[in-house]
């Protein structure tokens, strides 16, 4: 329990009391978190962020503060002055840290009465999110929250001294710039003083910490609220919080090596657990190949297998039609969970990959006690083509064999979504378990579904591997970048880059993805101009802060791991962001509002 100085309203807090204490007077101050009347002796559980102490006023209280404590209720503010004592016997409790004794109350003050509370910060049951936003300062005193909250200052006061004692040094940077290219839409702020000019809110610190470098700090780190107007998902928030760093002289195994030692010291520190490092690799594309995923949860394994050769001989015209078009014949093997779904599960399963993933259809077969492949879809397969896929898949009796034939980046989706639904209806890892790896290898760029074109995978500052420079122009789709990605749980939780940094290699990059000499003069001059004077070879990465804190915490929802979180509709419901502000505030900026 965390030591608490006494202040001039108290002198301990609501967690630090124990048998040690017993016979000293005390002046205590919290929230009424439950109150019992046992025939006229009442007892009041005090609540603060340390804990609960149990206050008991009876007719040694005197008159004035039992009739004070009668007309408590939940969640006034108090101070209790009184003596420690044991509780009685049979009374103890030993699951709270204060359990053995309770407070003989002297003296009571409400410092302040409350509203009855639209919840409860103690009911078992949790309200609904929106009244828990509404008014998150009640959501805030749950102790589940509180443990969250605490959890995530220990992670960023574990990050800032891990690299302040490997040199880096904490730079902030604006907040008022300009784009920077993440991907996502900007937040733009009306400039007053240069009507019709914005400020756009930074989606990244990417081009100022690059800067830096180039400015000779070697060694920079930030804790950066990064800001992305994007479709919000549970792991996404438009304002949201990065580690960031940077680092000069360096190339990939340096970046990754410090950040597996923050993540090795994270996971000793909050988790208790000594992770064997360097943390494993993989590349993206054996992380497609394995797990049709770039952030693969490799908690567990059925991993896709790939059936090309079957469906090359084939006769089934669903397999065969796919391999000759150039597509895809892959599948997962649910061990042992034959027996858990039934046709009407199945074709759940069926109508699942169709609607979320668009995929044309799912061939099963349940593999049979003598070890057979049974499926409506068996007939159209020879019995030794039947045994070869059991085979390819170890098939095993009470398997349950799931196979998508597509495209590519069909068969990674639907099967990727099988894989982790079926794993968590299966139950094949415990939510305790927690698993750190790397995705390195990226392809530089993906194909723009906009204009037909390139697109940049991570961002257009990002370095191809050398030996991929040469083919920039005539393989794009097969070169590869210095990038890697730090995933954990099947959660991308950071990425970056090794940069570019040189202008002229920095411009076939632009020119690749469509950004003419003038578009890249406008958007990042400052940049190019700098990487003519004396830019070193730098890269760095950025950890989403919000979802580490969400994964060590074993949270399903990034909201629950941030004080003031926004909705998916990105609204603040305590405060009503966003507003409408004072016509006199538009007119300054020169905006006419137009609502639809
Ligand atoms: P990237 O865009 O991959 O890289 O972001 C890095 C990490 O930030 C977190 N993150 C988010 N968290 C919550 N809500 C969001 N909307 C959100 N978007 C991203 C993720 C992600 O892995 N400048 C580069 C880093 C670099 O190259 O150094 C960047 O921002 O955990």
């Amino acid at each position: 329990m965390t030591t608490m100085n006494p202040t001039s309203l108290r002198t301990h807090s609501c967690g630090e009391l124990n048998e040690t204490n017993i016979g000293q007077e005390v002046t205590l101050c919290g929230w009424v978190d439950t109150l019992r009347d046992h025939s006229g002796v009442l007892f009041v559980d005090l609540r603060d962020r340390y804990g609960r102490t149990q206050l008991v006023f009876g007719p040694e209280s005197g008159p004035e503060s039992l009739g004070k404590a009668r007309s408590l209720r939940s969640e006034y503010v108090v101070q209790a002055i009184g003596k420690v004592a044991p509780r009685p016997e049979g009374t103890t409790n030993p699951k709270l840290a204060t359990g053995q004794i309770e407070i003989r109350v002297s003296r009571l003050v409400v410092l302040n009465p409350s509203l009855t509370p639209p919840f409860q910060p103690g009911q078992k049951e949790l309200p609904g999110e929106d009244l828990r936003l509404k008014y998150r300062y009640l959501d805030l005193r749950r102790a589940e929250m509180q443990k969250t909250l605490m959890l995530r200052h220990r992670m960023t006061k574990i990050m800032r001294d891990y690299f302040d004692e490997l040199g880096f040094v904490d730079i902030e940077t604006p907040v008022l710039g300009r784009s920077t290219p993440e991907g996502a839409r900007d937040y733009l702020v009306p400039s007053r003083v240069q009507p019709g000019t914005f400020y756009a809110l930074p989606q990244s610190p990417q081009l100022y910490k690059q800067i830096l470098m180039i400015a000779g700090y070697d060694r920079y780190v930030q804790i950066a609220r990064c800001f992305r107007d994007e479709d919000l998902r549970a792991d996404r928030q438009p304002e949201f919080t990065q580690l960031d760093l940077e680092m000069a002289f360096v190339d990939v195994d340096d970046v990754v090596g410090v950040v597996d030692g923050l993540v090795a010291r994270l996971a000793r520190e909050l988790l208790s657990r000594d992770l064997p490092l360097p943390l494993p690799r993989m590349t993206y594309d054996e992380a497609m190949e394995r797990f049709g995923h770039d952030a693969p949860d490799q908690r567990f394994g059925m991993e896709l297998i790939d059936l090309a050769e079957v469906a090359a001989r084939c006769e089934f015209r669903v397999f065969r039609s796919i391999a000759d078009a150039g597509g895809r014949v892959r599948g997962i093997n649910a061990k042992g969970a034959a027996g858990r779904y039934s046709r009407k599960g199945i074709d759940e399963l069926t109508a699942y990959v169709q609607q979320d993933f668009g995929a044309k259809g799912l061939v099963w077969f349940k593999v049979e006690p003598d070890g057979t492949l049974a499926s409506p879809t068996a007939k159209n397969f020879d019995a030794p083509l039947l045994a070869e896929i059991g085979r390819r898949m170890d098939a095993a009796p009470g398997d349950l064999l799931l196979i998508v034939a597509d495209s590519f980046e069909v068969t990674c989706k639907a099967l990727n979504g099988l894989r982790k639904r079926l794993a968590a209806e299966l139950k094949l890892y415990d939510p305790g378990d927690m698993h750190f790896s790397w995705v390195v290898e990226f392809p530089m760029f993906a194909p723009d579904e906009e204009d037909g074109g390139w697109a940049a995978m991570h961002h257009p500052f990002t370095s191809p591997r050398a030996e991929d420079v040469d083919r920039l122009e005539s393989e794009p789709a097969k070169c590869r970048a210095k990038a890697y990605d730090l995933v954990i749980n099947g959660c991308e939780a950071g990425g970056g880059t090794i940069r570019i940094h040189d202008q002229k290699l920095q411009h076939r990059v632009f020119r690749l993805l469509g950004i003419d000499e003038e578009t890249a003069r406008v958007r990042f001059g400052f940049l190019l101009d700098a990487l003519q004077f004396g830019a070193p070879p730098h890269g760095g990465i950025a950890l989403g802060i919000d979802r580490m804190v969400m994964l060590f915490s074993r949270m399903s929802n990034i909201r629950d791991c941030i004080a003031f979180p926004k909705t998916q509709r990105a609204t603040d419901l305590m405060t009503g962001a966003p507003g409408e502000v004072d016509p006199k505030q538009l007119r300054e900026l020169g905006i006419t509002p137009n609502r639809q």
